[in-house]
């Protein structure tokens, strides 16, 4: 018998991989290793466990349409990225009102491969904040320093900066009301196999509870949700978890085979 002590939330996020006729792939797998896996299956229904997949765009309304329907309360799909503004002549771009036309629940926002490969700057990821609260999409706001930053003793400094900005016209009650996730994820983490240690991730992310209630003030609840991303797989995950202040997992590479994610999932859920 396997104790559960808090809601876990696996997130994947595919980057650019998996079109189409992958993403078919991947959920037929995952959909027959799902109706063998009862522990899953059960944490699923139970609401103790959430996944979401975050395919690149053109693959989203293939991943929702393979979530089966006695899921579909716990599985959810989201985007990688939006644009701020709803319409207009911005050549390239996907609004968020757009994705919540499609059926995303989420969009990852301010992801180090966006601030850092296509220089999205506080002040613009800020705006994306703002735009996915008035259209009632949960944002997953990444927020993290570079090794220079790490190693220059900037960290707190850096995250205290995104974080602020990020949260700056978002009222108390929206944040009480968990409509950001937050997902720590330092930049030298990602994609490279060094994990913050699990004692390093939980001081960041109680450090980030402590920050936003130092910014909003008395009323603001240190509950909200946190992630921590970067290097998670099957080796690291559960140790992850298990920290106080550590809620969930943004997965970059480990999610894009359905045994890798399992594996995530098992050993988060115990069943390793
Ligand atoms: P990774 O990516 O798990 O491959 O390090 C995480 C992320 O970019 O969200």
């Amino acid at each position: 018998m396997v104790l559960i002590l808090k809601k876990i939330y696996l997130f994947g996020n595919w980057k650019m991989n998996h079109g189409l006729s992958r993403t078919d792939n991947f959920f037929k797998e995952f959909n027959n290793r799902l109706v063998s896996n009862q522990l899953a299956g059960n944490a699923l229904k139970q609401h103790l466990l959430e996944l979401a997949f975050f395919p690149p765009y053109v693959s989203v309304l293939n991943a929702l349409g393979e979530i089966a329907s006695e899921y579909k309360d716990s599985i959810f799909v989201g985007a990688q990225n939006a644009h701020q503004e709803d319409q207009g002549a911005y050549t390239g771009e996907i609004s968020i009102e757009m994705l919540k036309e499609l059926g995303c629940k989420y969009v990852i926002i301010g992801h180090s491969e966006r601030r850092h490969i296509f220089g999205e700057t506080n002040p613009v990821i800020s705006a994306k904040i703002e735009k996915c609260i008035e259209k009632d999409i949960i944002p997953v706001l990444c927020y993290g320093e570079t090794l220079k930053e790490k190693e220059d003793g900037l960290t707190i400094k850096v995250i205290e900066e995104q974080l602020k900005s990020a949260v700056d016209n978002i009222s108390t009650s929206d944040l009480n009301d968990k409509k950001i996730i937050f997902a720590y994820e330092p930049v030298w983490a990602i994609g490279t196999g060094l994990s913050a240690t699990p004692l390093d991730a939980e001081n960041i992310c109680r450090t980030t509870r402590d920050i936003l209630k130092d910014t909003k003030g008395s009323s603001m609840s240190r509950d909200q949700i946190i992630l921590y991303g970067g290097s998670v797989k099957e080796g690291n995950a559960k140790d992850l978890i298990n920290q106080e202040n550590i809620d969930g997992a943004l997965i970059g590479g480990a999610s894009l085979k359905v045994d890798s994610f399992f594996g995530i999932i098992n050993s988060c859920l115990g069943q390793d």
